[in-house]
C-alpha cells in the first residue's frame, strides 16, 4: 500500500529560482543536454529535498562546521541483567508471560531496516540477500522469514513485518522476496517502504551530481525510520492492524530475536517508550555504541564518537567502566515512535567526510575521488532514546543473539558470523544433553545449522529426533 498523496513536480524555473536562491543553480547546468525522461528524473529528485532544511544544514555542517561533543555529565548506565537476580525473577516470569500474550494477541509488528549501502561487506545486492548461514546459505532475509514462520505457527498470529528498503535497493529487494514467495510468509503481511536520502555536499557547501541527472544521493540513516514509516503509510498500516509495539532489527545480524517474550513483556510492563538489547564489549574499542547516562537520560554514544578515555576508563576491579555495547535490537512503542514523527527536527544529524564519485560541472568529468572529499549527513535511531519518558537495557549473551555480517573479512564478517551460528546450535544442543564433537580449543568440531523453522531455542530441540553428529559432520536440522 501507498498513503503518498501525489503531487505535480514543479517546473524547470521554480527550480531555477529556488536554487539560485540557495546558491545550488549548477544543479541544473546539464538539464538542456538530458533527455525529457532525464529531465523529469532530475525534476523529481530535486523535488524530494526539503532545500531550506537543507541550505541549514549545509550552513551548519559545511564550512562552518566545529565539532561540539559535550561529554558532559557522563556515567555508566544501569541496565537488567540476563540471569535474574532474586527479586527480579517474578518479574522475568510475568514479563515472558505478557510478552508471549501480546505477541498472540497481534500487537506486536516485527520492522527490519535493510536500506544501508552495504560497501564494506563489498556486496553489491541488498545486504539482506546475503547468504548468510553455514551450511544452507540462506540469505538473512529468509532468516528473518523463517523466524516469524516459526512465531507464527507457535502462537497462532500472523505476524505484519516492515521492510525498510532505500531508493537505490528497494526494487531488488521487492523481487528478491517475489522470486522467493516470500518464504512462505503471506505477502499480504510483509510492506516494503524506501527511506528518505540527502545529497552529498563538497566542502565548500555545493551539492554535488552523481551524473548529470542525478544527484550525489545516500540513505538518510536509519535515524531516517520515523519518517519514512510515516510517510508510507506503515505507522497508518499498524494502527489497522492494532499494532502497539515495534521489534526493530538491522538486516546484519542472523542472531537477532524478532520476537522475543521477555524483551517486549519488560517493555509493555515498565510502560517503555523505547528500550534496547545490550553486551558486555568483547574489548574497549569494539564497534558497538556504548551505553550511557548523559546529563541523566539513558543515550548511546557512538564507538566513533566515544573518547578513549571513557571508553578505555576502568574500575577498581579493573572492569570496563563503560561495558555496555549497544547491538541495536530495540522495543519501540508505536505511540512514541508516532511522536518523533510529529517533530521530525528532533533527531540530531552525524557528519561523516566520506570519498563520493561525482561529476565536475566546470569540466564535465567523472572524478574518482582519492581522498575523502564530500560531506554526508546520517540520522541513527537510538538518539531517539534520551527523548524517551521510560527507557530501558536488558542484558543478553553475545553467542545467542549476535553474529553480525559487516565486514567482508575479520571480525564481524561471514566466516565468524558462520562460526558463531554452529556454536549456538551445539550450546542448544548440549543444553539438552546431546553431544556435540569439540576441538581441544573447545571449538565445534562440526558444522552445525539449525533452521529457525524447528527451533527458536534449546527448548524447541527437545523430544525431537536428532543425528549422532561426528567430528567433521555438517549437519542441518
Ligand atoms: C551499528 C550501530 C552501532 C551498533 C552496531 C551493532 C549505527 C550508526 N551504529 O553499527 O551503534 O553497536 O550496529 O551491530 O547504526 N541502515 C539503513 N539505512 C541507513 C543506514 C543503515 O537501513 O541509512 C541499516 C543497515 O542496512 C544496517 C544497519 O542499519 O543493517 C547498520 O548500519 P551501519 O551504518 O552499518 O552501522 P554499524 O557500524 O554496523
Amino acid at each position: 500500500m501507498n498513503a503518498n498523496s501525489v503531487s505535480p513536480i514543479p517546473n524547470y524555473e521554480y527550480f531555477l529560482e529556488l536554487l539560485e536562491a540557495h546558491d545550488q543553480s549548477h544543479l541544473l547546468h546539464f538539464y538542456s543536454e538530458l533527455s525529457v525522461t532525464e529531465q523529469k528524473e532530475l525534476l523529481a529528485e530535486l523535488n524530494e529535498q526539503d532545500w531550506d532544511t537543507l541550505g541549514q544544514l549545509i550552513e551548519r555542517y559545511g564550512k562552518a562546521y566545529t565539532a561540539a561533543v559535550d561529554h558532559y555529565d557522563i556515567s555508566p548506565a544501569p541496565y537488567y541483567p540476563s540471569e535474574p537476580s532474586a527479586e527480579l525473577e517474578a518479574k522475568y516470569k510475568e514479563a515472558i508471560k505478557v510478552g508471549k500474550s501480546l505477541i498472540a494477541a497481534g500487537q506486536v509488528a516485527a520492522f527490519t531496516v535493510a536500506g544501508g549501502q552495504g560497501s564494506r561487506l563489498g556486496w553489491e545486492a541488498p545486504k539482506g540477500t546475503f547468504p548468510a548461514t553455514p551450511i544452507r546459505e540462506k540469505p538473512l532475509f529468509q532468516v528473518f522469514a523463517e523466524q516469524l514462520k516459526k512465531a507464527e505457527n507457535d502462537f497462532g498470529k500472523a505476524i505484519p513485518w516492515y521492510i525498510m528498503t532505500s531508493p537505490m535497493n528497494d526494487a531488488d529487494t521487492r523481487s528478491f522476496f517475489k522470486d522467493h514467495q516470500y518464504f512462505g510468509l503471506d505477502a499480504k503481511n510483509i510492506m516494503f517502504f524506501p527511506q528518505g536520502t540527502l545529497p552529498s555536499f563538497s566542502k565548500e557547501g555545493k551539492v554535488l551530481l552523481r551524473e548529470k541527472a542525478h544527484l550525489a544521493l545516500n540513505p538518510d540513516g536509519h535515524g531516517g525510520s520515523f519518517k519514512a514509516l510515516k510517510k508510507s503509510g506503515a505507522i497508518q498500516d499498524m494502527k489497522r492492524r492494532g499494532v502497539e509495539y515495534i521489534s526493530y532489527c538491522q538486516v546484519d545480524n542472523p542472531h537477532v530475536k524478532i520476537m522475543d517474550p521477555l524483551f517486549i513483556g519488560l517493555h509493555a510492563l515498565d510502560g517503555a517508550d523505547m528500550s534496547a538489547k545490550m553486551l558486555p564489549k568483547a574489548h574497549a574499542k569494539e564497534k558497538v555504541g556504548n551505553f550511557c547516562l548523559i546529563g541523566g537520560k539513558l543515550g548511546i554514544i557512538e564507538y566513533s564518537d566515544m573518547p578513549n578515555e571513557l571508553a578505555e576508563a576502568t574500575s577498581d576491579k579493573g572492569e570496563l567502566l563503560y561495558n555496555a555495547g549497544s547491538i541495536a535490537i530495540h522495543m519501540i512503542s508505536l505511540a512514541f515512535a508516532e511522536s518523533i514523527t510529529d517533530d521530525p527536527e528532533s533527531l540530531p544529524y552525524h557528519r561523516a567526510v566520506k570519498k563520493v564519485p561525482y561529476l565536475e560541472v566546470e569540466t564535465g568529468d567523472q572524478v574518482q575521488p582519492k581522498e575523502p572529499n564530500a560531506i554526508k549527513l546520517e540520522r541513527f535511531i537510538f538518539d531517539a532514546i534520551p527523548l524517551a519518558q521510560h527507557a530501558f537495557i536488558l542484558e543478553t549473551d553475545r553467542v545467542e543473539e549476535f553474529a553480525p555480517i559487516k565486514n567482508a573479512e575479520g571480525s564481524d564478517s561471514p566466516a565468524t558470523s558462520r562460526d558463531l551460528q554452529t556454536e549456538r546450535a551445539a550450546r542448544w544442543l548440549e543444553h539438552i544433553g546431546h553431544p556435540v564433537p569439540r576441538k581441544a580449543d573447545g571449538g565445534v568440531d562440526a558444522m552445525i545449522e539449525i533452521s529457525p523453522l524447528t527451533a527458536s531455542s534449546s527448548e524447541d530441540l527437545k523430544g525431537l529426533e536428532l543425528p549422532e553428529i561426528k567430528p567433521g559432520d555438517k549437519v542441518y536440522l
